[in-house]
């Protein structure tokens, strides 16, 4: 993904997500689990938001509802003003796995989001290679995903989310299998990425300089039952380049967040 073709920047058509007094019960065998207690914000049109909290706060649980695979118990998600109540098409989502199918081709995985969407192949296939050849998998197009590293079958999960040309990026962790470097590289990239199209993203990390490096925006999120703590403004320069990733106020951010986890015995020393 090191040389992307210079692109004209065109915004995709963001939509931007109202979540009011979201909950979300779970069925238990041993009784229920409120993974989401009145979850109430929003993520603006076109804004890269990360969503930072301990494990099992509801972070998938919330992704899963704004995509509309999941209904919530009470409160509503709405997309652009309408209430989510089926799973959204317009979108394309990465999850924490990156679920690719073993018995189909790099590019045949790609092409299913078109074909599951009934889209017309022909100028799908060119922007599936295109997006491959942007990502550094242009010659991978015709493996399969085991004959592809941990990185580079991400990498083609990103694709597969990105073909249609969504307007809204739904990722789960993306990024967490990987190793420490493969990820700073993934995160270059995935901005390198969204700054051609600003599509609105809803971006979950257990990692803080992920977050900070990625976002325009971090909601922190409590404990089981989550609810949004904070919603705190990243204002960094774009891209979040070395030298911002490097710079006094990206470690204050940083720091600032880790204080915020601190405060609530998330993290302790
Ligand atoms: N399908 C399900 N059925 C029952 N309980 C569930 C289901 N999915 C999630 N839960 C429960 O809801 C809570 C929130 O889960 P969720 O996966 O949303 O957390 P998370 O914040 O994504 O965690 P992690 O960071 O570990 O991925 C957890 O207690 C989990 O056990
Ligand atoms: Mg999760």
């Amino acid at each position: 993904m090191t040389n992307p073709a210079p692109e004209a920047a065109v915004p995709a058509a963001a939509m931007h997500i109202t979540a009011s007094k979201v909950g979300k019960i779970y069925p238990a065998h041993d009784g229920e689990v409120v993974a989401l207690r009145e979850v109430s914000f929003g993520i603006r049109a076109g804004e890269f938001l990360s969503m930072l909290g301990p494990s099992g706060c509801g972070k998938s649980t919330f992704l899963l509802l704004v995509a509309g695979l999941e209904a919530p118990t009470s409160g509503e998600i709405a997309i652009d003003g309408q209430r989510v109540t089926e799973p959204v098409t317009d979108v394309g989502i990465v999850f924490q796995e990156h679920g690719l199918y073993d018995w189909r081709t790099i590019l045949g995985n790609i092409m299913l989001q078109g074909e599951i969407r009934r889209l017309p192949l022909g100028p799908l296939e060119v922007r599936a290679r295109e997006l491959l050849r942007r990502t550094g998998l242009e010659e991978f197009a015709a493996k399969y995903p085991h004959e592809l590293s941990g990185g580079m079958r991400q990498r083609a999960a990103i694709c597969r989310a990105l073909v249609h040309d969504p307007s809204l990026l739904l990722f789960d962790e993306p990024f967490g299998a990987l190793d420490a470097l493969t990820r700073v590289q993934m995160q270059i990239d995935l901005e390198k990425l969204w700054l051609q199209r600003r599509q609105t993203v809803l971006f979950i990390t257990h990692s803080i300089a992920e977050a900070v490096a990625l976002s325009d925006r971090v909601a922190i999120m409590s404990p089981r039952p989550g609810q949004i703590d904070e919603v705190l403004t990243i204002d960094l320069p774009r891209p979040r380049d070395k030298a911002v990733v490097a710079s006094k106020r990206f470690a204050e951010y940083c720091d600032a967040i880790t204080e915020r986890f601190m405060a609530r015995g998330i993290i302790q020393y």
